[in-house]
């Protein structure tokens, strides 16, 4: 199959020195790459800036923005069999990014506008690919992950919660689901990120060949 893989968070500037962002690591997209391409899938790994070392992939692009993601992904999705999005997307970016570094001063308002939902968008034109989103939550964990399935026209979902016992950001071993349309739900408790990629690989060659 030919897969993308996207990864990392998004940074959104401020100005040419400052940023927003989020606390994404991109290990566990760099992990589902890594695992892909040892199957023998044609990999395309989009990262945002982490700090870890690429893959082994076929191909490997590097974005910063949300804006930049989706320009990178409506290409690459012509090609693809599958879309794999792990990256944490900045739901927000500033309305006006500042040309130069903004001086110290007593405070700084700044606004942030909505980025567009990037799965969304890409689903509206979805033909026979698979589209394999995650979440996060820090309440209502099943609940709402089945809720963005739907509204974001996914065929998988691996919802992670987020509480004061159990942060995904950086830590070896999660719980997760994985959610499939008709509901059915892989409970995975404390296990590696190389051991969730293989069953959530299991389950997109599944689906894969199942409509073949
Ligand atoms: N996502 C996206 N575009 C965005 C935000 C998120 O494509 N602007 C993708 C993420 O890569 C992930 C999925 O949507 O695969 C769910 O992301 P999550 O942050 O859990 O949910 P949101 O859609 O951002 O909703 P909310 O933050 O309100 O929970």
């Amino acid at each position: 199959m030919k897969i993308i893989v996207t990864a990392g968070p998004t940074i959104e500037p401020i100005d040419p020195v400052r940023f927003i962002s989020n606390r994404s690591t991109g290990y566990m997209g760099y992990k589902i790459a890594e695992m892909a391409s040892r199957r023998k899938h044609a990999v395309t790994l989009i990262s945002g800036p982490v700090k870890l070392r690429s893959p082994e992939v076929k191909q490997f692009i590097q974005i910063e923005t949300a804006q930049e993601l989706l320009r990178t992904l409506k290409t690459e999705i012509k090609k693809a069999n599958c879309l794999i999005m792990c990256a944490a997307v900045s739901d927000f970016r500033l309305e006006d990014t500042a040309k130069r570094k903004i001086k110290r001063k007593k405070g700084l308002s700044v606004k942030l506008i909505p980025n567009k939902d990037i799965l969304k968008e890409l689903s509206l034109h979805k033909k026979s690919n698979l589209f394999v989103g995650f979440s996060l939550e820090t309440e209502d964990l099943v609940r709402n992950s089945c809720k963005k399935l739907k509204s974001k026209n996914l065929d998988l979902i691996v919802a992670n919660k987020l509480s004061k016992t159990h942060n995904p950001f950086g830590c070896k071993c999660l719980d997760v689901v994985i959610i499939d349309r008709s509901g059915r739900k892989i409970y995975i408790r404390n296990k590696s990120k190389t051991y969730i990629s293989q069953v959530l690989l299991d389950k997109i060659e599944e689906l894969w060949y199942q409509k073949r």
